[in-house]
């Protein structure tokens, strides 16, 4: 077994590990991949500031995320086809996340549904729903998601249409994966995952199939999915699925000062601060630079949550001190659930806590509450 230390480990352990099509779903972004390179670029390029002779002793990274009490300000973002990467990934990271006391979302496009993830857990998970054309449909995952118990909704604002991600195009890459000479090929190179997939009882994209009108089986999904996502989205139609749901309501995909702020005077109880991890609007800025507009147009009405570009404690630490109450890591913990599985997203949140509480030690900090500007060195100009 290597010895793992970072979260780049978990992903060349993965990479290896993982058939082609599946790594490159993960590892992509759309168009020219700009945005998400940027995601984490932008971490690198702010600085820390070190202070010493302060005392470190009693140090915690506990806090409250929409009121509901965790180990570290961090979340697990919804992520489509994780049972892909591993045989029941949903409920493995699921498991880890609750275990670790951190938050866990389970994504509209996911392998496992919404009771089986509820079936092997004992806290409530959160759910995110994709904004489909058919309500009804819309209307019964949200009555599912309430059943199921989850603690919150998470709403994607920013995927209304697709952008384009030329990897799986040319991997063709489906959902669900079509079995292609190809693709066979593909994933017939790595024995490990075929293995371990044989393992899984599962419905494939257990929240749709069975559920969806039209969508008996997984060969009418892809078709299904390609015409759902709703363009009319609007915060009329967010009112409506607000009040049909009634609990805590977290906004993702805000990316912009003025949509953030009517964000916040319209209830949510957390936005999330996102670029979809560089896969929607290529050429958008990293959610890291768009942080401080979006804290200043919130005024202090809502939690403010980020993600996209976040791969290690430090990432989190600039996070905090550029003003996010929480922030939720996507490709880090797919990258440990594809590697080891649920011992891999728990040592993913290991490795990020760690690091996390270690930087603010050396920042002479001792609570993630009391992470500011003073914390950071900034370039001139960056934001
Ligand atoms: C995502 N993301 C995502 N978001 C969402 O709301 N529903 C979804 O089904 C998915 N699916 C998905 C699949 C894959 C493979 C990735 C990498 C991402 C976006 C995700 O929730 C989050 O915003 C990003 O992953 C954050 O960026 P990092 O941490 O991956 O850089």
């Amino acid at each position: 077994m290597p010895v793992i230390t970072s979260i780049e480990d978990l992903k060349q352990i993965y990479k290896r590990r993982a058939p082609r099509m599946f790594y490159d779903y993960t590892e992509s972004g759309s168009y020219t991949e700009q945005t998400f390179r940027d995601n984490t670029e932008d971490y690198a390029k702010i600085r820390l500031r070190q202070r010493v002779a302060v005392d470190m002793t009693g140090r915690s990274t506990a806090t409250e995320i929409i009121g509901q009490p965790a180990t570290m300000p961090v979340a697990l973002a919804p992520v489509g086809m994780t049972g892909m990467q591993m045989a029941d990934g949903e409920i493995k990271a699921a498991r880890a996340a609750e275990a670790f006391g951190v938050p866990y979302t389970l994504s509209t496009m996911s392998i496992a549904s919404i009771e089986d993830v509820a079936e092997a857990t004992t806290k409530p998970f959160w759910f995110q729903l994709y904004v489909m054309r058919d309500e009804e449909f819309v209307d019964a995952t949200i009555e599912r998601a309430k059943k199921a118990g989850c603690s919150a909704l998470v709403l994607t604002l920013d995927l209304q249409i697709l952008g384009q991600r030329h990897k799986d195009l040319k991997n063709g890459l489906s959902a669900p994966p079509k079995l292609t000479l190809p693709t066979m090929i593909n994933l017939a190179t790595k024995v490990g995952w075929g293995r371990q997939m044989l393992g899984t009882k599962r419905r494939f994209f257990g929240n749709i199939v069975g559920h969806a009108k039209g969508v008996g089986d997984t060969s009418s999904l892809s078709s299904w999915t390609a015409e759902q996502f709703d363009p009319k989205l609007d915060w009329s139609k967010i009112a409506r699925i607000r009040d049909q749901w009634g609990g805590k309501l977290i906004l993702k995909g805000i990316l912009d000062g003025e949509d953030a702020r009517i964000a916040a005077d319209f209830g949510a109880d957390a936005i999330v601060v996102s670029n979809h991890g560089g896969r929607q609007l290529d050429g958008a800025l990293s959610s890291i630079r768009m942080l401080p507009e979006i804290v200043r147009a919130v005024g202090g009405k809502t939690e403010i949550h980020i993600d996209s570009g976040i791969r290690s404690g430090q990432d989190v630490l600039k996070a905090l001190a550029l003003g996010a109450h929480a922030a939720w890591i996507g490709r880090a913990y797919i990258y440990g659930l594809g590697a080891m599985g649920e011992a891999g997203v728990t040592k993913a949140l290991e490795v990020i806590r760690k690091e996390l509480d270690t930087t603010m030690a050396l920042c002479g900090e001792r609570n993630v509450h009391d992470l500011g500007p003073q914390n950071l060195l900034v370039p001139k100009g960056f934001f």
